[in-house]
């Protein structure tokens, strides 16, 4: 079952919002578009993800759609911790547009969403929204989830979606980052001991077998 639903198809996408005056938000591959008139799309956010209180709260987000150029970093930054701790942004360029944060950091384009309704599916909320304002950004080659998995070579956290528990992923020699979930194919304790994870900078000792 979780083998088969791992070949659909999906992007990488930062859903933002403000927490009052802060901007917040996370990584998300689940963006569809629903209809075209109106211009309706949904995401899927995990319950326990602190942008969906945020989300439930002020009833507005924005999508920013990150292109093959996006830094590694802002996944790091937006989806590997949360902004119930963190004031996530810090280092992520981003600028206002329909009251809204929104990525520049070399995004395909962004768009603002009013929801008009969520529900409940467990684990996660389908989250039903109305396309509001967008603005066109990079023609670089929007990133899908195959190149964020291929090339940047990312895994999904705990909270995504398509996460796959350990115990139903094939045995093959790989180290997976415990801070970003980078996988290393491969042996990592044969690197050298300055070694760091090329997507958030840790030492080797940070990795763990899978
Ligand atoms: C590539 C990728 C895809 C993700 N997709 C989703 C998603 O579709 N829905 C979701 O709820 N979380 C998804 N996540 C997980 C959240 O981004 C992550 O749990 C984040 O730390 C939540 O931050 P928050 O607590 O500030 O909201 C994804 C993370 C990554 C790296």
């Amino acid at each position: 079952m979780s083998n088969i639903l791992r070949k659909l198809s999906y992007g990488v996408y930062a859903v933002l919002a403000m927490d009052g005056e802060r901007p917040t938000g996370c990584i998300v591959n689940t963006v569809f578009q629903i209809s075209s008139q109106p211009a309706l799309i949904a995401i899927s956010m995990n319950k326990d993800n602190y942008t969906y209180e945020v989300l439930k709260n002020t009833g507005r987000f924005s999508v920013s759609i990150l292109s093959e150029d996006t830094r590694r970093e802002v996944i790091t930054d937006l989806g590997f911790r949360s902004g119930r701790d963190t004031n996530k942004l810090t280092d992520v360029d981003y600028y206002m547009l329909d009251g809204l944060p929104v990525l520049r950091e070399e995004c395909s384009g962004v768009f603002t969403c009013d929801i008009r309704s969520m529900t409940d599916a467990g684990t996660h909320f389908v989250i039903l929204a109305e396309v509001k304002e967008s603005a066109n950004g990079s023609e670089v080659a929007p990133m899908t989830y195959k190149y964020y998995h291929e090339v940047i070579k990312g895994g999904a956290p705990k909270n995504a979606p398509t996460y796959v528990p350990e115990e139903v992923v094939a045995a093959e020699e790989r180290y997976v980052c415990d801070v970003c979930g980078y996988v290393y194919e491969g042996d990592v304790t044969k690197e050298p001991e300055d070694f760091r994870c090329p997507m958030c900078g840790v030492l080797k000792s940070y990795f763990k077998k899978k």
